[in-house]
């Protein structure tokens, strides 16, 4: 099907765009007084996750509310470690825990690597329902996490700043280490393919703990296993977000992904010059902007415009919105993109063409 503002996908093609493609990761969350609305009526947080229509439904409140120009489903990256067979519970302000952990060969070697890709048809049917009421008008986002930031959840239990225990484990069993990023990279495939069949236009993989890892480790451990992914993803295009992960910007150059997601610490211009040309680059304002006055937000905003360029380009904070961020600043955001990007492109085709 044909999408009316294609722009995000021909951004990520390194298409020419009139203006400059924007959407927040988590944008679909307690920024939104209607999301808190229907989270309030709920048993919590998986509910919401598990039934189709309510997914469906807080995946397109940012779309009439913001006005971003994509929509990503809501899930969470822990339902592949669920899928496989380590359940998690979510806990108000705690955030995430799991029942049980892995820490041996035995704990890996009871994973469903085979068939856990079928425990999540509720996200296919959710993706499906978002794709039916967008009706072709924005594309749609699936994504998943790194096996690198899953393994390091399903080792440690729980978040933590340090995911000392999960390092632990890349240090003391490496061959157990490199048999679970396997066995998750397995099931990510497939789920992505499941997720691009019910309706997903381009995916993105979260790796959120790249950060913590040593350049080296990172080799080993993550990038090796998100460039598989990229791999077999060949029919529409792949993000790849690896926050803290500066130190890997040549090598994710030289992976199969569209798309490299920035964050607030990696600078625009020394990105483009390490990355080349050929990649389109997201990101990556500092979310803490959006706590600023209106003027200060456009201000930043248009700043980080200009290092970027307009073209090959998406704009995005340099990681998910915080929760407690008031809705209009994120509207602030948002029209300051589409507003000044789409003056300095039509500013740059006049010029160009004289
Ligand atoms: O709008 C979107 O971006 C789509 C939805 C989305 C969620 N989680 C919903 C969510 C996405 C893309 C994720 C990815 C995710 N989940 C990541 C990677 C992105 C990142 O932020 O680095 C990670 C590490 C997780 C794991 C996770 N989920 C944690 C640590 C937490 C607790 C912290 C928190 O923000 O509350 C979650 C919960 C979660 N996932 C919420 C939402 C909207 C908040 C739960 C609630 O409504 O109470």
């Amino acid at each position: 099907m044909n999408i009316k503002n294609d722009l995000l996908l021909r951004a990520a093609h390194g298409l020419y765009t009139e203006r400059v493609p924007v959407w927040l990761m988590r944008q679909a969350g307690r920024i939104l007084p209607e999301y808190r609305a229907i989270r309030e009526r709920l048993s919590g947080f998986k509910e919401l996750v598990t039934t189709p229509a309510l997914a469906a439904e807080v995946t397109l409140q940012p779309v009439h509310l913001l006005h971003v120009d994509a929509a990503i489903i809501f899930s969470d990256i822990l339902v592949i470690p669920e899928a496989m067979g380590l359940p998690y519970d979510m806990y108000e302000s705690k955030g995430p825990l799991f029942v049980r952990t892995i820490s041996s060969k035995n704990d890996i070697d009871k994973l469903n690597a085979t068939t856990a890709h079928e425990n999540l048809t509720y996200v296919y049917e959710a993706i499906r329902t978002v794709k039916k009421e967008l009706n072709g008008s924005i594309p749609l986002i699936g994504f998943a996490g790194a096996p690198w930031t899953l393994l390091a959840y399903m080792v440690e239990g729980h978040g933590s700043k340090t995911f000392s225990k999960a390092k632990k484990f890349l240090y003391t069993q490496p061959q157990e280490a490199h048999e679970l990023l396997e066995k998750i990279t397995t099931v990510t495939i497939q789920y992505l393919h499941q997720q691009i069949i019910a309706g997903a236009d381009i995916v993105q993989i979260f790796d959120s703990w790249a950060g913590i890892l040593s350049p080296e480790q990172y080799t080993e451990f993550s990038l090796k296993y998100i460039a598989q992914i990229c791999k077999a993803i060949s029919t529409v295009p792949v993000i790849v977000f690896a926050k803290g992960a500066f130190f890997a910007r040549k090598q994710m150059a030289e992976t199969d992904c569209s798309v490299i997601g920035l964050d607030w610490n990696m600078d625009a211009i020394e990105s483009r010059n390490i990355i080349g040309h050929n990649k389109t680059l997201q990101g990556n304002l500092d979310p803490c902007v959006l706590y600023a006055s209106y003027n200060e937000i456009r201000k930043q905003t248009q700043k980080m415009i200009d290092r970027f360029g307009t073209q090959r380009y998406i704009a995005n904070l340099g990681h998910g919105v915080y929760a407690d961020t008031p809705a209009d600043n994120v509207r602030c955001f948002i029209d300051t993109v589409k507003e000044y990007s789409s003056m300095k492109s039509s500013f740059s085709k006049t010029q160009s063409f004289s």
